[in-house]
């Protein structure tokens, strides 16, 4: 028999097989604090095969942006989207972290064109932008200054 952690949801989107760890981290990406709105449910260390153990979130009456996916593709990037509709999964797709992402981490130089005060100051802000050089583990390269981020989920815009 199948079983359930947490209740089915009706409508919304679950997000499985995140990194066991990182279930805080994706909450934080959504946005969800005091104010949420919906029903958020959330579980952590669930065991997902013999020795690998996965976080789950689901959230109720909402679809994800793609600004969001990105973000989760970064930080868990085997997790699964599962639209939810009339209990149903009726759309199953894997997070896949693109090849450049633009304007959804900092660069940790602070002398980087990207985090210039002139720059910000004076003429239109340079939105950061990272090469995706590898996915596991995940390395980043800043595009106009070339240094590599370290701790990528650690500079989420
Ligand atoms: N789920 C849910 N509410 C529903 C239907 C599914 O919360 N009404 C959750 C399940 O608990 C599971 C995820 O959505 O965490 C995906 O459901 P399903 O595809 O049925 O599960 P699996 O086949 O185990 O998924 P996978 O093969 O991706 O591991
Ligand atoms: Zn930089």
């Amino acid at each position: 028999m199948k079983e359930f952690k947490i209740q089915p949801i009706k409508n919304g989107t679950v997000i499985d097989h995140i990194d066991s760890g990182k279930a805080l981290k994706v909450i934080k990406i959504l946005g969800i604090d005091e104010n949420v709105s919906s029903v958020v449910s959330v579980v952590m260390h669930v065991q997902s095969s013999k020795k690998t153990y996965k976080d789950i979130v689901k959230v109720e009456d909402r679809e994800l942006n793609p600004k969001e996916l990105d973000k989760i593709a970064l930080i868990a990037p085997n997790a699964t989207i599962n639209i939810i509709r009339d209990y149903e999964v009726v759309k199953k797709t894997k997070v896949h972290p693109p090849e450049r992402v633009k304007g959804i981490v900092r660069c940790a130089n602070p002398n980087c064109i990207t985090n210039s005060r002139t720059a910000l100051d004076t003429m239109e802000p340079v939105e950061p932008e990272f090469i995706v050089e590898s996915v596991k583990p995940m390395r980043l390269r800043c595009v106009y200054c070339e240094r590599e981020l370290e701790n990528p989920e650690e500079h989420l815009i």
